[in-house]
């Protein structure tokens, strides 16, 4: 099917850097399949551009006119559906096929060849998903106790206060100041629902309260402590309790788990400890946390190679039966791959003291 659309004739020599601005300046259709003759290339726009942000319609290598254009078979719902035309390829390839959306923030990694055309990218993630505004590439990876990491502003206002929903809970956050990720919302809902009444939960490491909030909201009557270094993380963690109207259940604990696990001592009949960096450091505290009676561990570590699930089994099984307990292994999986060959591997472990 074709369509007449107002359109920008850019001669074929300047077609690649006009596109390049009618992109940036968000005025692109990806409706409409791009037509070239002989001399020109014809991009179909939503507006006219004015000469301030299109010199080339004072230079005369493009034009503003009513063109033709062949309609593309549905609204593009994916990255590489949204660029097709606009890269060759081998570039192609290498569009990321996903990406991660924090309330109205996209996080694009993106390979270094298709850095030049970052901006590209990021105004068609933003057609396809029109609630974002600020789109962040990454610009290294997560690091220090408090798991952030470096970011470039690639398109938008670079607002990252933001609020995003998941499970039905809501969750405000900065996501330059805390460590956040929609990835593991499957996880969340599952630990949560193994909860049972009256359990006694200790989130080791809460960030905002994504796991603590799933857990509350899931089970009324249970009492979950999280435990958060990070000062922004901890007023998000605390807004967001209010926000959820979880006051009852959840308890925020300001510092670090190994200074404040005195707080339960003995008391949690469940555990998350969702540190993958450094968690098997924090396997005393949690035997220290447990309730004597056993516990159930959430267990989220790194490991580097081919057998990820039984490399990080057997060092963690190690440690908790050096630390005098037992540790069964009820589930495991091999959850993503962080880096190449680096995975995140959650168990989910049962633990109890071996009598003497
Ligand atoms: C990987 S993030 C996970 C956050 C949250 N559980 C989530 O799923 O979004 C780990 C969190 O633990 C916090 N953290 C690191 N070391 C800690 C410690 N010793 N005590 C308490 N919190 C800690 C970090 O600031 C960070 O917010």
């Amino acid at each position: 099917m074709s369509e007449t659309s107002l359109a920008v004739a850019a001669k074929k020599y300047k077609a690649e850097v006009i596109r390049r601005k009618l992109a940036s300046l968000g005025i692109l259709k990806t409706s409409m399949k791009v037509y070239s003759d002989e001399g020109y290339v014809y991009f179909p726009v939503i507006r006219a551009p004015n000469p301030d942000e299109l010199p080339e319609l004072v230079t005369g290598d493009a034009l503003v006119q009513e063109t033709v254009f062949d309609r593309l078979a549905s609204k593009p719902k994916t990255l590489k559906e949204a660029l097709a035309g606009f890269l060759d390829e081998k570039l192609m390839e290498l569009v990321p096929s996903s990406f991660d959306i924090i309330g109205n923030v996209a996080v694009l990694e993106l390979d270094e060849r298709l850095r030049p055309f970052a901006s590209d990218i990021a105004s068609a993630l933003k057609l396809i998903h029109k609630h974002v505004d600020t789109v962040l590439l990454k610009a290294g990876p997560s690091t220090g106790d408090y798991r952030t990491r470096p970011y470039e502003v690639i398109a938008g206002s670079g607002n990252t206060l933001t609020e995003h929903r998941e499970h039905g809970c809501r969750y405000r956050l900065d996501v330059r100041e805390v460590f956040f990720t929609p990835r593991l919302s499957g996880e969340r809902l599952r630990v949560a629902s193994q909860v049972r009444p009256y359990e006694c939960v200790a989130d080791m490491f809460a960030g905002v309260g994504p796991f603590s909030i799933t857990i509350a909201k899931m089970q009324p009557a249970c009492k979950v402590y999280a435990f958060e270094i990070n000062p922004a993380a901890f007023r998000f963690l605390e807004e967001n309790i209010r926000l959820n109207r979880v006051s009852d259940r959840v308890t925020a604990i300001f510092g670090d788990v190994r200074e404040n696990y005195r707080i339960i001592e003995k008391k949690a009949d469940r555990l998350v400890m969702n540190l993958p960096f450094s968690a098997e450091k924090y396997l005393d505290v949690a035997t220290r946390l447990a309730a004597p009676s056993g516990a159930i561990i959430h267990f989220y570590g790194f490991a580097k190679d081919e057998n990820a699930v039984e490399t990080v089994k057997a060092n963690v099984g190690s440690i908790i039966n050096s630390l005098g307990f037992s540790a069964e292994f009820l589930w495991a999986k091999e959850l993503k791959e962080v880096a190449p060959r680096k995975f995140v591997v959650a168990l989910d472990i049962a633990i109890s003291a071996v009598s003497k």
